[in-house]
C-alpha cells in the first residue's frame, strides 16, 4: 500500500519534471516583469493547462525574492478585496480566454484601467492590429499602463503600449521592446523607463475645457491687459499659467467662466466645483480653498499663488484702550511718590510748629501774610500748588524751613518731568492688545469686509463661537445691512483709522500702498479669520491627465512662471521705512481723561462758590439784623 502511494508520487513527480521544457510565452512574460523593476503583485487571468500555469507561478514568484513578487489565479469572478498595494498591481490576461470581454467590463467598471495599475494582454497570434480587438472598445487613457504582447514567429514575440489620448481619438501605440529566445528581452525604446505621464505630455491638440472664476461681467475683457487687477485678481494671475499648462501638453482649449467656486447649495454643488464635479470641465482654473467639504469631489494638484485673506487693521492708539495719565508711572512708582509727598507734609507741618512756637514772641510775624502758618489745611494748600507746579504765596522763613521747602520743590520738578515725557512718549505709540480675533471682538473697532462671493459665503458660515460672534455683531448685526464693501472703500476706512478691513492681503496692499502714508503703513497688523489655507488647483476627480497637469504645474513654478505672474498682481505687506516721519496729533481722546477731571473740578468749584455766596449772604443778614437790634436799644 504505502509502496504503491510512492510510486505513484514518484510518477507524478516525473510528468511535471519531464513538462519543464517551458513554454517560451511564460518565459517572456518573467522577462518582461522582471524587467518592470517594481515589486509585483501578478494576478492572472490564463485558459492554459495547469502544468503551464505551475510554470507560470514558479517563474513569476523566483524573480525577485527581495521584490516581493507573488502570483495568484483569477477566474473571471473575483472579489476586489482580496488584491494587494495598488501599485504593485500587475494584471496578466490571456486574449484567448472565452468572454474575457465581459472580464475587462467588470475590470473597466472596477476603474482597474488606470494609474497606477499595469496589464499585460497576451494577443492571440492571429491578430495582426497592435491593439486587440478584444480591447479595442474601452478606454484606455493617457493614465493606464497596458502591454500588449504579441507573437510574430515561432519563439519572438514584441511589446507594445497602447493607449487613447482621449475616449474618441485614435489609438495610440509605442514600441516597447521584443523577446526571441537567444536574446531574450531587450527593451529597446529607453525612454519608456520614464513614467507614462511623461511620455504621453504631447495630446496632439485635444480639446481640454477649462473652467475660471469671474466674478465681473468686465474682467473677461481684461483678464491678461492688467486693467483693473485687483477685480477677480486670482484668475488674472492663473489665466496666464494655467495656459502654460496646456501649450505644455500642445492641448488646445475651451474655456468656461463660472459666477462662483462653488459650493454646496441644497446637497448639490454650484459654480466652478459643479463643472468639475458633473465632468464638465477637466480642469479649474482659478484657485480655489482647500475645503475639507471639496476634496471628496476634486482633486488639488498644486498651489500656484500664496495668498491669504485677513483682517488689516491700523493699531489703534494707545489711549483708545488705556489712560494714559495712569500709565506714565508703573505702580510702585505711584505709592512711592505719594508716600515720598506724605513724609514731606509731614516735615513741613512739623517744621512750621516749631518755627511758630519758637518764633511766638515776634508780634510782627502774626500780621505778614507771606509766612506759613502751623495749620494743616494750609500745608496741604501749598503741597498741592507745588505738585502742579504752581509755586506758593507762603513760605517758610527759618532756615530749617527753607531746606524743607527746597527738598519739597526739587522732589516734585524731577517727578512732574519725567511723568509728562512719559506721556509724550506714550502719545505716539500705539496698542499691542489686539492680538486675537477674541481681542478684535471686544475692541472699539469697526468692522468691513471685501465684498466677494467667498468672504459672503464663509462669513456666513462660520460655525466657530468667535467667527460667528464677528459676524452677527460686527459685520452684519441684525437690522443693518451687512458690512461687505469694495476694496477702495474699506481700505480708505482703514486709513481713518479704528477699522478693521478684511481683504485678500496681496491685492490689498496695492490700495494701501496708494492711500497711505509711508508712516502709516508701519502700524498696520493683520489677523486671519477664515479657517482656510492658499487656493489650490483643481482637477476634475479621477481625470487621466492628473499626473500630466501636476509635472506641469510643477514645470512652470519651477521655471519661474507662476512667480512673474503672481508678482505682477500681488503686492508683498509694505516694508516699513522711517517711524520716526511718523508724526501723531494729539486728539479728543488722548486728554479725555484730563478734561474730565477739568469739568468735574469746575462743577465742584462751582457749587462750592454758590455755598459760599449764600453763606456770605446769610452772615450778612444775620449781622444786619444785630446792627437794627442794636439801633433799636438805643433809640
Ligand atoms: C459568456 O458570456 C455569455 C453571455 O455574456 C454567457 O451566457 C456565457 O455563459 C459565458 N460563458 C462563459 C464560459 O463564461
Ligand atoms: C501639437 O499638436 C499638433 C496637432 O494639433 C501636431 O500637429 C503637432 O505636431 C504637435 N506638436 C508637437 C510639438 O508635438
Ligand atoms: C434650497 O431649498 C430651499 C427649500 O427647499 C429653497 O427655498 C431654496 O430656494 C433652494 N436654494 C437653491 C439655491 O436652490
Amino acid at each position: 500500500m504505502m509502496f504503491c502511494i510512492f510510486v505513484a508520487s514518484f510518477y507524478f513527480f516525473n510528468i511535471i519534471v519531464r513538462n519543464a521544457k517551458t513554454d517560451s510565452e511564460v518565459l517572456v512574460l518573467s522577462d518582461v516583469i522582471r524587467a518592470m523593476e517594481k515589486p509585483s503583485t501578478v494576478v492572472a487571468t490564463l485558459c492554459w493547462q495547469t502544468s503551464k500555469k505551475v510554470d507560470f507561478y514558479n517563474a513569476v514568484t523566483s524573480i525577485d525574492r527581495s521584490r516581493a513578487a507573488t502570483a495568484r489565479f483569477d477566474d473571471m469572478k473575483h472579489a476586489k478585496k482580496d488584491y494587494g498595494q495598488d501599485q504593485h498591481m500587475l494584471f496578466v490576461a490571456d486574449l484567448k480566454c472565452p468572454n474575457i470581454s465581459a472580464y475587462f467590463d467588470k475590470k473597466k467598471e472596477e476603474q482597474y484601467f488606470r494609474s497606477p495599475f499595469r496589464w499585460i494582454l497576451i494577443s492571440s497570434s492571429e491578430n495582426d492590429e497592435i491593439v486587440p480587438n478584444e480591447i479595442a472598445y474601452i478606454d484606455l487613457l493617457p493614465d493606464s499602463e497596458v502591454i500588449v504582447l504579441r507573437q510574430i514567429e515561432a519563439d519572438t514575440y514584441d511589446l507594445h503600449f497602447i493607449y487613447k489620448i482621449s475616449p474618441n481619438s485614435d489609438w495610440r501605440t509605442q514600441f516597447y521592446g521584443s523577446w526571441n529566445l537567444e536574446q531574450r528581452f531587450v527593451k529597446t525604446n529607453q525612454q519608456l523607463v520614464e513614467s507614462t505621464a511623461l511620455q504621453r505630455l504631447d495630446l496632439l491638440g485635444f480639446e481640454m475645457s477649462i473652467c475660471y472664476v469671474l466674478t465681473d461681467n468686465d474682467s473677461i475683457n481684461h483678464l491678461t491687459d492688467e486693467v483693473n487687477d485687483h477685480i477677480d485678481t486670482i484668475t488674472k494671475v492663473n489665466f496666464p499659467t494655467t495656459n502654460h499648462l496646456l501649450d505644455f501638453l500642445n492641448a488646445s482649449r475651451k474655456y468656461i467662466f463660472a459666477e462662483t467656486w462653488g459650493y454646496r447649495v441644497n446637497g448639490s454643488w454650484n459654480g466652478m466645483t459643479g463643472y468639475l464635479l458633473r465632468e464638465e470641465v477637466e480642469i479649474g482654473g482659478s484657485p480655489m480653498f482647500f475645503t475639507s467639504e471639496r476634496i471628496s469631489v476634486v482633486d488639488y494638484i498644486a498651489s500656484p499663488t500664496p495668498t491669504r485673506s485677513k483682517f488689516v487693521f491700523q493699531q489703534p492708539k494707545l489711549s483708545y484702550e488705556n489712560n494714559l495719565f495712569l500709565l506714565s508711572f508703573r505702580t510702585s512708582v505711584w505709592y512711592s511718590s505719594t508716600g515720598l509727598i506724605f513724609l514731606l507734609l509731614l516735615a513741613l507741618f512739623a517744621v512750621a510748629i516749631w518755627e511758630w512756637k519758637k518764633n511766638s514772641h515776634h508780634i510782627y510775624r502774626k500780621q505778614d501774610s507771606g509766612i506759613l502758618r502751623a495749620n494743616f489745611v494750609d500745608v496741604i494748600i501749598l503741597i498741592f500748588g507745588a505738585i502742579c507746579q504752581q509755586g506758593s504765596p507762603v513760605e517758610l522763613k527759618g532756615s530749617l524751613g527753607r531746606v524743607v521747602m527746597l527738598i519739597l520743590f526739587l522732589a516734585l520738578m524731577f517727578l512732574y518731568t519725567s511723568y509728562s515725557a512719559n506721556i509724550v512718549a506714550l502719545l505716539q505709540s500705539s496698542s499691542s492688545q489686539i492680538r486675537t480675533l477674541d481681542d478684535l471682538l471686544h475692541s472699539r473697532l469697526k468692522f468691513g469686509v471685501h465684498d466677494t462671493v467667498f468672504n459672503r459665503y464663509y462669513f456666513s458660515t462660520a460655525t466657530e463661537p468667535v467667527r460667528k460672534a464677528i459676524y452677527e455683531k460686527k459685520v452684519a448685526p441684525p437690522g443693518t445691512t451687512p458690512r461687505f464693501m469694495s476694496m477702495e472703500e474699506g481700505v480708505k476706512k482703514m486709513r481713518k483709522g479704528l477699522f478693521a478691513f478684511h481683504m485678500e492681503t496681496g491685492v490689498g496692499y496695492k490700495f494701501v500702498g496708494k492711500y497711505f502714508n509711508e508712516g502709516e503703513k508701519c502700524g498696520l497688523r493683520e489677523i486671519q479669520y477664515l479657517q482656510v489655507i492658499d487656493p489650490w488647483l483643481a482637477v476634475r476627480k479621477n481625470t487621466p491627465y492628473r499626473e500630466m497637469f501636476k509635472i506641469g504645474m510643477k514645470r512652470i513654478q519651477e521655471h519661474g512662471l507662476q512667480a512673474r505672474e503672481n508678482r505682477l498682481l500681488y503686492e508683498k505687506r509694505p516694508k516699513c521705512s522711517g517711524r520716526e516721519s511718523n508724526f501723531v496729533s494729539v486728539s479728543m481722546v488722548d486728554c479725555y481723561p484730563a478734561l474730565l477731571i477739568l469739568s468735574y473740578g469746575s462743577l465742584v468749584s462751582l457749587t462750592l462758590l454758590i455755598f459760599e455766596f449764600i453763606y456770605h449772604k446769610r452772615e450778612t443778614i444775620i449781622h444786619k439784623l444785630k446792627h437794627s437790634n442794636t439801633h433799636s436799644h438805643s433809640m
